[in-house]
């Protein structure tokens, strides 16, 4: 309703810019316009209703407007947001950061199963996260083991920026270390759990992704190589860095599972093969355990 002096209220916004979303194709467009509008006026969701009929300032019309026109030009909410949920947690997000997805949360779980077998107790674990893009994986790890310590790293400096501020966020700082490295570089020391998440689309496919991802994930978290497997050989080589009993970890694409649970049983034979599925159904992550052999 506009309000009897002409301005325009929270509830005119809040209609006008879902309907912007809806005619963009926007599925969930009522329930993203009321992000969108909370974000750019600092109303809480939870006021929207009693504010219905507040005035709208025109800087706070413009900055609805132009986040509306970015949603509607393909721009993930979370980007505009520039925070994911992710594992329970609020996630900073940048331009050089992968926009963590639910499915890792997968790797999270079999990760937390894994560290709490008999076999790991006894000693804070050592974690090591490669392509660690905002520390979604190893912040919640860090955050649900309160004694571990953990290593990320990642090519992207950026991303090592985004991720040392989630740390300090959710307070693990003191028990993370994120260090700018390529992985093709190797790596010295043992860990107990290495996970990663790597880049594993086929080059190939990546102009046919939907343009939420095309154009705002980085290309750098994206390229896994001709055939998507290129970042799992070169993980395989980290087989070497694992503890007595320790378990890599590896988030997998569509169809890839058995092609990597073979590369990793290359290079360890008597490893033990786990696999678990994502919420749809796919399997999402291949693990090795090293059996509690020493590894060299
Ligand atoms: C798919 S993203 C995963 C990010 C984060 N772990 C997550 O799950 O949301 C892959 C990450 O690997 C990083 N990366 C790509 N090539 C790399 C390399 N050669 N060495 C180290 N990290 C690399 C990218 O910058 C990106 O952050």
């Amino acid at each position: 309703m506009t309000r009897s002096d002409g301005a325009a209220t929270l509830s005119d916004v809040l209609e006008r810019t879902a309907r912007i979303l809806r005619e963009a194709g926007i599925e969930d467009a009522a329930a993203e316009a009321r992000w969108l509008v909370c974000e750019a006026t600092g109303v809480r969701p939870i006021d929207l209703l009693v504010r219905a009929d507040v005035a709208i300032d025109g800087s706070e019309a413009e900055r609805i407007a132009a986040f509306a026109a970015r949603r509607a030009n393909s721009e993930p909410l979370s980007r505009i947001l520039g925070k994911r949920e992710f594992y329970g947690r609020d996630f900073q997000l940048s331009p050089a950061t992968l926009d963590p997805r639910a499915d890792t949360e997968t790797l999270v779980d079999l990760a937390l199963q894994v560290a709490q077998e008999p076999a790991r107790k006894g000693r804070p674990l050592r974690l090591l996260d490669v392509g660690t893009g905002t520390g979604a994986i190893l912040v919640s790890l860090l955050a649900e083991l309160p004694a571990a310590t953990g290593l990320g790293i990642d090519v992207s400096a950026d991303a090592v920026a985004t991720a040392k501020t989630n740390a300090l966020r959710h307070g693990v700082a003191a028990r993370a270390t994120f260090e700018c490295r390529d992985l093709r570089a190797g790596l010295a020391g043992r860990y107990d759990l290495i996970v990663s998440n790597p880049p594993y689309i086929r080059t190939a496919d990546i102009p046919g992704l939907a343009a939420e991802v095309r154009q705002f994930d980085p290309h750098l978290a994206l390229d896994g190589g001709a055939d998507g497997l290129v970042f799992y050989r070169l993980l395989a080589n980290f087989l070497g860095n694992l503890e007595p009993g320790g378990w890599m970890l590896l988030e997998v694409g569509a169809g890839q599972a058995d092609d990597v649970a073979g590369i990793l049983l290359q290079s360890r034979p008597d490893g033990i093969v786990r696999m678990a599925e994502d919420l749809g159904g796919h399997l999402r992550v291949v693990a090795i355990g090293s059996q509690g052999t020493v590894v060299g």
